[in-house]
């Protein structure tokens, strides 16, 4: 599958399962037919509650560990020195690995507090467990670009990642340009907009026209781009190779402008008690 690869180390396939909000014995499921099927990026975090039942499928799958990408993020009440520290290393315990491919500061605090002392801090720290080779690559998610910028270009974070939400129905461009001026892969989280891509008429449309599934549309819109990859979340078989099928989906220019015509305003995930405003 193609990867994403950077500067500071990172080779991230583009198309990864994403494995919120599974739990227990169908999250294990779900990651062992995925990796079968040839995906070979997991996105968790520890605040999914499913990072041990992600790690047993990493020991019981016949593909071996150094071939799967693998993101975890922390929470955003983890992320003083001590407790990052901590969290990674009860996400590796769970993931029973050593390292993780890519970590992220899975939100910029509560509703974007993450600042100042506080924010250099938590940097430095992300910046250590970088060094420690506990995580292989390191980024942000949630980030809103002026505060992403602060990472980057004064606190000189050495970022290879950020993940946001970002589909056919949302508008990205300032934070995409920024990442691509800056070497970062630019993660897709929500990439179906949970149905509501699926369920656009233009998107339909183009889906007949390629006789494709909708789904395949949308993720081939955000996989065509250079330098996204997306994390679609998938239980069953089924839907898990349709995703995989999309990578082989040409859209063509007029798709593209039909696409881009969309109104572009539609966040799905902006959690009421820690989102941080978006710019
Ligand atoms: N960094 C963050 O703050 C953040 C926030 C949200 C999400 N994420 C990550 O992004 C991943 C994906 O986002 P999401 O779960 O919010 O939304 P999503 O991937 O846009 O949508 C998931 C939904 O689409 C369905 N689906 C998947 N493939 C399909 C197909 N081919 N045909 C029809 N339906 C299909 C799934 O159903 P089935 O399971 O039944 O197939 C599920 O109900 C999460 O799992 C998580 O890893 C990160």
């Amino acid at each position: 599958m193609q990867t994403i690869r950077n500067a500071n180390g990172l080779n991230l396939p583009k198309l990864g399962l994403g494995t919120w909000p599974m739990l227990d014995d169908e999250c294990t499921r779900a990651v062992l037919q995925a990796l079968e099927l040839g995906y070979r990026h997991i996105d968790t975090a520890a605040g999914y509650n499913n990072e041990a039942a992600v790690g047993k499928a990493l020991v019981h799958s016949a593909t071996p560990r150094e071939q799967i990408h693998v993101t975890t993020k922390v929470w955003y009440d983890k992320l003083e020195p001590a407790d990052m520290r901590a969290s990674l290393d009860n996400s590796l315990k769970a993931l029973q690995s050593d390292y993780v491919d890519l970590f992220h500061i899975h939100w910029p605090g509560k509703h974007g507090d993450l600042r100042g002392d506080a924010l250099k801090r938590s940097i430095d720290t992300l910046v250590e467990l970088h060094q420690s080779g506990k995580a292989r690559a390191i980024g942000v998610a949630n980030f809103p670009l002026a505060l992403l910028r602060e990472v980057v270009e004064i606190l000189k974070a050495p970022l290879s990642a950020i993940q946001v939400e970002y589909h056919v129905l949302l508008d990205q461009q300032p934070l995409l340009d920024y990442a691509r001026q800056h070497d970062l892969a630019f993660t897709a989280y929500t990439p179906l907009a949970r149905g509501e891509a699926a369920a656009n008429e233009v998107i339909q449309r183009i889906a007949r026209k390629h006789g494709v599934l909708p789904t395949q549309v949308a993720l081939q819109w955000l996989l065509g781009q250079e330098g996204v990859a997306a994390i679609p979340k998938a239980a069953g078989r089924e839907n898990q190779q349709a995703n995989l099928d999309a990578l082989k989906l040409r859209l063509d220019d007029e798709d593209r402008d039909a696409i881009a015509a969309l109104p572009k305003n539609r966040r799905v995930v902006s959690p009421a008690d820690f989102a941080p405003v978006w710019d």
